[in-house]
């Protein structure tokens, strides 16, 4: 089969002059999903930062700067690159500073929230005398979250991610600003709805005390189905209910959402008699790790349902590792060696988690202009492989 024929037709020349494997992404599709955070901004009292955990592909940051109000990092290298490339107010919240790391984070951040108030009495001090002394915030367990699957659930039972209200008595501790409540994964309005009132419910006491509110990520307010009028309407509600504080959203997947592709190679095919094996130049444990740990399983461009009885195709990742692989799929042809793959919605949590494990080539990256060009921002080489080694 044509190497080209699992591609959109109408991008297949820009598609054959990427290298493989590359993430890509479509500027279009990140200036969409821009317009949806500008017109939340506008419409309800909220400003949106970008989570550097989710995204963190500085290139296209200039076009993120333009509506978002800054980004959220989680530990001091997020932070250093935010304060770098993003400029604008830098929100960081880590479960746990390092002594030897704070003096630099203070350096970066406007905004710093603690996990628990052991260590924002540890680095009390540290905090209230330097030059630039940030709005200090603390984590807070709402206890309740709508995630399923454990590892993405922060209000677990025994969490250790954020302070319960009995632990804080009846007012906060001196210094103390603001709230970071976050408790979402890929989650609706009325998630978000019904956080706001248990946030009401168990630390409503404190709110009168502080001047923000940071609701976390997990908000998918770029997804067709997100109903954008209601969470407009809760905002403004909660706001009218407390006009004293600022609300935040500090998303990762929703600006991210759908705005490109990782695009890979069959390398070989391997029969057996219940499915055949597409060997492909990526892996899924090394670059795409949340279709396992999820798990869940990612949509292929020009995919088919299976049908009964047929035998599909596993799609193979590129490690040694037993279970790095997804399956099964069928097409409209049978594959050949050298045909594309293109994995849809590869932006958010993978080139941020991705490895070398096994000295797999780690995939190129690169963008699709809005004019249709291509450019490749960044190839990986031996180099980066054995630097991070010694
Ligand atoms: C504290 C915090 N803020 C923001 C985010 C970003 O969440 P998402 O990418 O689901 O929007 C996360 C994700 O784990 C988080 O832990």
């Amino acid at each position: 089969m044509n190497p080209m024929n699992h591609i959109n037709s109408a991008n297949s020349d820009i598609l054959s002059k990427i290298p493989s494997p590359c993430f890509v992404l479509e500027e279009s599709w990140l200036e969409r999903n821009m317009n949806v955070f500008a017109k939340l901004q506008a419409e309800a009292p909220v400003k949106v930062l970008l989570a550097l955990k989710g995204f963190a592909l500085f290139h296209c940051f200039p076009l993120l700067k333009n509506t978002l109000k800054g980004a959220s990092a989680s530990s001091l290298w997020e932070a250093q690159l935010a304060a770098e490339e993003f400029g604008k107010e830098v929100y960081v919240y880590s479960p746990a500073y390092r002594d030897e790391d704070l003096s630099a984070i203070l350096d970066n951040a406007s905004h710093l929230t603690f996990n628990s108030l052991s260590q924002w009495e540890r680095f009390r001090a540290v905090v209230e005398s330097a030059p630039s002394r940030p709005s200090v915030g603390l984590r807070i367990n709402p206890q309740y979250s709508p995630v399923k699957t454990d590892l993405y659930n922060p209000c677990q039972p025994s969490s250790r991610l954020g302070v319960m209200p009995e632990s804080l008595g009846e007012t906060l501790p001196e210094g103390i600003e603001g709230f970071l409540s976050h408790n979402l994964c890929e989650s609706d309005s009325y998630a978000m709805e019904i956080t706001l009132s248990k946030i009401e419910h168990y630390f409503g006491r404190f709110l009168p005390q502080i001047k923000w509110l940071n609701l976390g990520g997990g908000h998918l307010v770029t997804s067709k189905e997100y109903n954008i009028d209601h969470a407009i309407k809760v905002l403004k509600e909660f706001h009218q209910r407390h006009p004293h504080l600022h609300l935040i959203l500090e998303p990762g997947s929703a600006i991210a959402w759908q705005t490109g592709f990782l695009l890979s190679t069959v390398r070989d095919l391997i029969p057996t008699p219940d499915v055949t094996h597409a060997m492909l130049d990526v892996s899924f444990t090394a670059h795409m790790p949340d279709c396992l740990e999820m798990p869940y399983r990612p949509s292929v461009r020009g995919e088919r349902q299976l049908e009964d009885g047929e035998k599909g195709y596993r799609l193979g990742g590129a490690s040694c590792l037993a279970g790095d692989f997804l399956g099964d799929y069928a097409f409209a042809q049978d594959l050949s060696i050298g045909d594309r793959i293109i994995f849809e919605d590869m932006m958010h949590y993978t080139m941020v988690k991705s490895t070398m494990f096994n000295g797999v080539v780690h995939p190129s990256i690169g963008i699709i202009n809005k004019d249709g060009t291509f450019t490749l921002w960044r190839e990986f080489s031996y180099q980066d492989y054995r630097s991070r080694m010694g």
